[in-house]
């Protein structure tokens, strides 16, 4: 085996985290951890994986339930497609009797790329393909000091490249994980632990002192910014809400009234929160929060329907609803 891939197992056996879907090979527990993972840190991701264990102990018990509830559960989390993916995927896995256990079998579900089809077939099967991302760049980046800008299909290929070279056949599970836990703990984005890294008499950026310009980025757009007005309305003890339709990064999750009272005569609604930031990917989001209590019940624009105050809880939000909520003291 080559220098590079002992010392990372070396590393990983004594290092490697203890993280709660490491104690099982069951393919969907993994599989929810990893999906979960995918734009989330490792603590809040633990909490969510447990919650979802809980609620949902079997691939069958995920399969039966509504989207909604699923929708709800994955509150907070973000990304919402990754739920409504899960979901669906749960769905094809029944129909198919089992988990697949090929990488092309894994590949087809919903939701699941190159990364997450060799996490899941290098951890429950022992599937020799690498995994390959940010951790993975960075090490990799700064080891063998490769200046590819990362995000350029360029870079995907040379990265994969080497880390299927470099993968041992026997023990992808073990490389696989210590790749990235290595990337997390030792060589991290920022401040990398050069000093006490088993890697260091061989590591090109730390040789050359380029630890700082490794990995290059890609340089990138500057996220939009989009102004929208949220008003939490008031009558009677209900207010009104509308689910996001099909093709919207929120699909399936409820919002407030938005971005309609300009043309109200009587009772306007009152600001609670000005310029409230919402940092989505592409898109910078900022809200202005408003409070808007009429005399008289109004008609409602399209596709809302009025709810109990009292049943908010039953809806799936995005978290800028959740802090409309907070705003009205909710
Ligand atoms: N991030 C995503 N999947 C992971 C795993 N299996 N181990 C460590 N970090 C991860
Ligand atoms: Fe990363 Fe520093 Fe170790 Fe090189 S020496 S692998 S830059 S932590």
């Amino acid at each position: 085996m080559n220098d590079f891939s002992q010392r990372i197992l070396a590393w990983y056996a004594e290092n490697g985290r203890d993280l709660p879907w490491r104690c099982t090979t069951d393919p969907y527990a993994v599989w929810l951890s990893e999906i979960i993972l995918q734009q989330t840190r490792i603590a809040q991701g633990t909490a969510y994986w447990q919650r979802f264990m809980e609620r949902f102990p079997t691939v069958r018990s995920l399969a039966d339930a509504s989207e909604d509830e699923v929708l709800r559960l994955w509150e907070g989390l973000g990304y919402y497609s990754r739920a409504r993916n899960l979901h669906a995927a749960a769905r094809q896995i029944i129909a198919l009797g089992a988990f697949p256990d090929t990488l092309e079998g894994i590949r087809s579900l919903k939701g699941v790329g190159d990364y997450t089809a060799a996490a899941i077939g290098s951890i429950c099967f022992g599937i020799p393909a690498a995994v390959v991302d940010g951790n993975v760049y960075r090490v990799l980046a700064r080891y063998f000091g490769i200046a590819t800008p990362v995000g350029t299909s360029e870079a995907k290929k040379e990265f994969t490249l080497l880390a299927q070279r470099l993968l041992p056949e026997k023990e992808a599970s073990a490389f696989n994980q210590g790749m990235m836990d290595f990337g997390a703990l030792q060589c991290t984005p920022k401040n990398p632990d050069c000093l006490s890294c088993p890697l260091q008499s061989s590591c090109k950026a730390f040789q050359t002192g380029r630890t700082v310009l490794l990995p290059v980025k890609k340089p990138s757009v500057k996220p939009q910014e989009r102004h929208l007005d949220y008003i939490y309305v008031r009558f009677d003890g209900e207010t009104a809400i509308r689910r996001r339709g099909a093709g919207d990064i929120w699909q399936g999750l409820y919002e407030p009234l938005v971005s309609c009272h300009s043309e109200r005569s009587e009772a306007s609604p009152v600001l609670l929160k000005a310029a409230v930031r919402h940092q989505l990917t592409h898109r910078t989001l900022l809200a202005d929060f408003y409070l808007w209590e009429p005399s008289r019940r109004p008609a409602l624009p399209e596709g809302y329907t009025w709810i109990k105050e009292t049943e908010l809880d039953l809806y799936g939000k995005p978290r800028l609803f959740e802090m409309l909520l907070e705003a009205v003291n909710l």
